[in-house]
């Protein structure tokens, strides 16, 4: 099976995989949900370190669904693997007649599969329509179809929010002058060639200036920060004592949403001191067992450059004598 990101030699390698497998403890047996499938990396070391361990992975991408099912396939009915947001867990649970779980994964973010994917729009490397959707059979807008409806000022908050681009405005405003023109941006190449005209290059700059728009587009499209705390709070309803959860984020605004949301249901309370009652709903569900996100070591950032961003953050469910 060749190895997407790189040609048929270039093996895939799950981030932080010797971290999260740790932090998971797949020895303890049970179901643990991969809430982020993509290339089934990290569900193939927790199949195989452990023959009672069982994975019900599940993927917005129907393409990541297929080509992990062809790597999982050996470990026959211990995998399942379900076409869905992980917003949608506790349905998936329940169809899967299930209640409880030992373990929950989310690698957020995407996967090489679909970077690497010349069709899919989610690289400037490559020339193609602008699409960027993980799920493309759903009825979503693509990042053209968002271009063209949204007003310059949304425009501007999205790729400055979700990008940190200093040059926002003048991004969104070469943007729309194009549309205005009647030569709406619908390519990888125009835009990147656009943000290029806006924000400038320099020599030394260490990553593409187009980067940190692209980034901001995909995560508007997708919708990638919404219901990330909602999931992460139901993860930890659904695990059972002793249960773990693992959350590996590669940019500020989810490592920030995580931290909270996980700081929050270790029992650390957000309220005005001088609030009369707690409205946050902190509680005591949680103990943190990373007091500082973990992050790839210089060998991994090395080896694989994608990796660089990449925070760990993990959790162990209280037993019911040590909650709230
Ligand atoms: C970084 S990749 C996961 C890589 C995987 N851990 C591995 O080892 O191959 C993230 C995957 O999560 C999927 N994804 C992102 N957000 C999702 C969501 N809300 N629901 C379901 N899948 C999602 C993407 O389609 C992508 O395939």
């Amino acid at each position: 099976m060749p190895a997407p990101g790189g040609g048929p030699d270039a093996p895939h390698r799950p981030v932080l995989l010797h971290e999260t497998v740790q932090y998971l403890a797949p020895e303890r047996g049970g179901l643990f949900v991969d809430a982020t499938l993509g290339l089934g990396g990290h569900s193939e070391a927790l199949l195989a370190a452990s023959p009672q361990t069982r994975v019900l992975g599940i993927d917005r991408d129907r393409e990541a669904l297929a080509y992990a099912r062809r790597r999982l396939a050996h470990f026959g009915s211990r995998c399942q693997l379900v076409h869905a947001n992980f917003r949608e867990l506790p349905r998936v649970l329940v169809e899967a007649g299930e209640r409880e779980v030992s373990g929950v994964l989310a690698d957020l973010g995407v996967s090489s599969l679909q970077f690497d994917s010349p069709a899919r729009g989610f690289s400037f490397r490559h020339d193609a329509p602008l699409d960027m959707r993980m799920n493309v059979e759903s009825d979503e807008e693509t990042v053209a179809q968002l271009l063209a409806r949204l007003s310059e000022a949304e425009i501007a908050r999205i790729i400055f929010e979700y990008g940190e681009e200093r040059r926002s405005r003048r991004i969104a405003r070469l943007i729309v002058e194009r549309r205005e023109a009647g030569r709406p941006v619908e390519t990888t190449a125009e835009l990147a060639e656009l943000v290029t005209r806006a924000v400038g290059r320099k020599r030394t700059d260490r990553i593409h200036p187009a980067t940190r728009t692209f980034q901001a587009l995909r995560i508007a499209v997708n919708r990638e920060l919404e219901g990330l705390a909602e999931f992460i709070e139901t993860s930890v309803d659904l695990l059972q004592p002793q249960g773990r959860l693992c959350v590996i984020s590669f940019h500020s605004l989810e490592d920030r949403i995580a931290k909270r949301t996980l700081r929050r249901l270790s029992g650390h309370c957000e309220c005005d001191v001088r609030a009369p009652a707690c409205s946050c709903g902190a509680r005591r569900a949680v103990e943190i067992l990373t007091r500082r996100p973990v992050t790839p070591t210089d060998e991994e950032a090395e080896e694989n450059p994608r990796a660089r961003s990449a925070k760990l953050r993990a959790a162990r469910k209280l037993g019911p004598d040590e909650q709230d």
